[in-house]
């Protein structure tokens, strides 16, 4: 049975530190240290469903979240990233509460299979926390080369999915500051650069909409995150060779107030962060290297 670490009888000398509970049993250190713990230990227990964890920035929220005591469930674009993906968790992490789903999201029946995917996951247990990574390549484009075929591409995953997931969203989590639901912008929505039009269009087209789902979902909590440079393989799958995307691990480092260029276990921890607070909604956290300063 479980102790009531608040109830100390007012006759009784405390230094003994006896607490009234109905089997009357003494104070226990390590029970007063777990129940400490509770304050701050915000997702221990919890389930959190990362789209897009199989690999890159998801894959650290994952990681996080199970060190951070979660039940995770992670998907993937196909069955054999997300099978890949859970192995290599499991073998990292053998007593954690994970599982894989393969959930490809490019298709107009988008709503349907994150229907499915939410359905799949929750039978276990209910969802608390949804973080969304999935995003298909980077599209940099000189203005001239831009084309309607290019823009739907780029809204698919950075228009479409955060909307339609908002509205699955709503549909399975507890309207509850405890639950939370945490998108992904770039840096490229403060920050201009050459050709990179339609990224800085849809991102900070997700600022927008982070702030009114924070709204219209309340008090469900809705944030973004918004990382500067991560090296993931998000770089090669835009078109980098290895030695481009080592010139820019090594520029970026040699540019920014860090001094290096950023981990997914760094960015992570901003995902992390926005489950666990429960004041934080309509937020959008930098965590870019301090990129934004030089
Ligand atoms: N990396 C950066 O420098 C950076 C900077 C600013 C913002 N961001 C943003 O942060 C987010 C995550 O980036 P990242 O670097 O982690 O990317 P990443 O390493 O390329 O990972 C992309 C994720 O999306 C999933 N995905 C791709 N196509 C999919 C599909 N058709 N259906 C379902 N899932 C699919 C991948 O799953 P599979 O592996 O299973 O295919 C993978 O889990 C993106 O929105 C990105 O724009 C990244």
């Amino acid at each position: 049975m479980e102790a009531n670490s608040h109830q100390v009888s007012k006759n009784q000398d405390t230094s003994k530190l006896e607490i009234i509970t109905p089997l009357f049993y003494r104070f226990n250190f390590t029970r007063a240290i777990q129940i400490a713990m509770a304050k701050f230990n915000k997702l221990a227990g919890k389930h959190v469903l990362v789209i897009g964890g199989s690999s890159g920035i998801g894959r650290g929220v994952v990681e996080g979240s199970i060190e951070s005591g979660a039940r995770v469930t992670l998907s993937g674009s196909s069955p054999q990233s997300a099978a890949a993906a859970l192995s290599a968790i499991k073998s990292s992490y053998p007593d954690a509460q994970v599982a894989g789903i393969p959930c490809d999201l490019s298709k107009d029946s988008m709503e349907e299979d994150l229907e499915a995917l939410f359905g799949e996951a929750e039978k276990v247990q209910p969802i608390d926390h949804v973080v969304l990574t999935a995003a298909d390549p980077l599209l940099i484009s000189d203005v001239q080369d831009i084309t309607l075929d290019k823009i739907r591409r780029v809204a698919r995953f950075r228009m479409e999915l955060p909307l339609v997931l908002g509205k699955v969203a709503a549909r399975h989590l507890a309207r509850s500051n405890g639950c939370s639901l945490t998108i992904s912008t770039g840096g490229i929505a403060d920050r201009p650069s050459p050709q990179w039009s339609i990224m800085a269009f849809v991102a900070a087209g997700i600022t927008g909409l982070t702030r009114n789902l924070a709204v219209d979902l309340k008090p469900l909590r809705v944030n973004a995150v918004e990382p500067g440079f991560v090296n993931t393989g998000l770089w090669a799958s835009t078109g980098l060779t290895r030695e481009q995307v080592a010139t820019q691990v090594k520029a970026v480092a040699e540019k920014v107030p860090t001094g290096r260029a950023a981990e997914v276990e760094d960015v992570a921890e901003a995902y992390v962060y926005l489950m666990k607070d429960r004041n934080a909604t309509g937020e959008i956290v930098k965590t870019r290297s301090g990129a934004n300063l030089v």
